[in-house]
């Protein structure tokens, strides 16, 4: 399943970040690829912990631990230093899967990757392609977000980055590890978690109502129990 989580980030908080990421070094965006996504990828990246990476991964990460939508339906356990790269004068990035296991730098604390995260820092109208294309079983989905709002996909997922033929497309990139490994999991959780509190704003004063929401919450939490992995 693919969830768009809009307003991240703020106005205010994007311009903060792209003037720091604006201002850091870009390197070849091979680095971070493995031996097969090596061949298809063709961008600009800044290196893993570089201060302006530390800085602004920081202030998504922060954001994000405030946000209900990213935590219901991520159910994060780990979540990667975010990464950042740029496409521009048509680069692009073919079709891959993102590696499974990846591990954290400067320790030997590895995560395996469940999610995959793509947050926005440019407007979509400032640039021409730069879609990320998400294949599943439902067929292609085409991604471009406001500046700020970032995309949830599953890690499982082959997708690609189309030519960017005008403008730059800025970005952040990084992964989780979800409590919930399987995606088709995740999806009953978040479905049920988001009818309980839809059942929580209508209820008003009925018994039979407030019984009900009391017990499908002991479902959730129940099915969450049977489920996680810590
Ligand atoms: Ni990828």
């Amino acid at each position: 399943m693919l969830i768009t989580i809009p307003d991240v980030l703020s106005p205010e908080e994007v311009a903060d970040a792209r003037s720091i990421l604006e201002g850091a070094e870009w390197i070849d965006g091979r680095v971070t690829a493995g031996h097969q996504s090596a061949r298809a990828k063709d961008n600009q990246q800044i290196s893993e912990g570089h201060p302006a990476a530390e800085k602004v991964g920081g202030m998504i990460l922060a954001a994000l631990s405030k946000n209900p939508l990213f935590i219901t339906s991520a159910l994060p356990l780990r979540i990667f230093p975010p990464l950042f790269n740029r496409y521009a004068g048509g680069q692009s990035f073919g079709t891959h899967v993102d590696n499974a296991i990846r591990q954290f730098p400067g320790s030997g604390a590895r995560i395996r990757t469940d999610l995959s995260a793509t947050l926005f820092f440019e407007e979509p109208e400032n640039y021409d392609g730069g879609e990320l294309c998400v294949e599943d079983t439902y067929g292609v989905h085409r991604v471009k977000l406001p500046a700020g709002s970032m995309v949830l996909y599953p890690s499982t997922s082959l997708h690609h980055v189309t030519p960017v033929t005008r403008g730059a497309r800025l970005c952040s990139f990084f992964w989780l590890q979800s409590m919930i490994r399987d995606d088709g999991k995740r999806s009953l959780l978040l479905d049920l978690d988001l009818a309980i509190q839809r059942l929580g704003n209508d209820m008003g004063e009925h018994d039979a109502a407030k019984k009900t929401a009391v017990q499908l919450t002991g479902v959730y939490h129940n099915l969450l129990r049977q489920w996680a992995e810590m």
